[in-house]
């Protein structure tokens, strides 16, 4: 148990450089003994600069197949461009549970199951007031993109509910490949527009 705690601690992009701290891929054990490998990818385009993001998850299927040795697979690709998040879903599809993207803060609505059976979604979007600019204070943040001289470090919105933003996935045992895929869009005022 601790040693799980551990690994979710030091989660970071698999592909960042060497030496970097922590780990990009964690192994996690259900409470019915079913392993989940997760790893965490950083977008080449519009990102910090880390090493090949498509050969990283290359060597990553080279050593995780799904049934074989590893029960499920969930891969988080954070990264600015969509492209780039969805090329990266078809490499994976029928290789990996789950391929979700995150990093924009705003949560798309191509929520699905692929050809191959991994469930997929472009941007998860961020769980924070929505009322804002990505999550931090949108008077501040306008200030900035005016160039106006008394705009401070960005700092989170306060006062606005929260929204719960994600998605469900449930996942076959004998495949390890997604069955049911639903999107979660939880109060705030981002539910509020229906
Ligand atoms: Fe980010």
């Amino acid at each position: 148990m601790d040693f799980i705690e551990h690994e979710k601690r030091l989660l970071r992009p698999e592909n960042f450089f060497q030496p970097s701290p922590g780990k990009g891929i964690g192994i996690f054990k259900t409470k019915n003994n079913k392993s989940i490998a997760v790893i965490n990818l950083m977008g080449n385009v519009f990102m910090k600069k880390s090493e090949d993001v498509f050969k990283t998850a290359e060597k990553f299927l080279q050593i995780y197949e799904l049934k074989k040795n590893i029960d499920f697979i969930v891969v988080d690709i954070h990264g600015e461009i969509t492209s780039e998040k969805m090329a990266m879903a078809y490499m994976f599809d029928g290789k990996a549970t789950v391929v979700v993207g995150t990093h924009t803060h705003v949560p798309t609505s191509d929520c699905r199951i692929m050809e191959k059976g991994t469930a997929y979604q472009t941007d998860l979007g961020m769980c924070g007031d929505y009322n804002s600019v990505i999550g931090m204070d949108r008077d501040n943040s306008l200030k900035k993109f005016l160039k106006d001289q008394s705009a401070k470090k960005h700092f989170p919105a306060s006062g606005g509910e929260a929204t719960i933003s994600g998605i469900l996935v449930t996942a076959d045992d004998k495949t390890g490949l997604a069955s049911k895929v639903q999107q979660i869009i939880l109060g705030g005022s981002l539910q509020e527009r229906k």
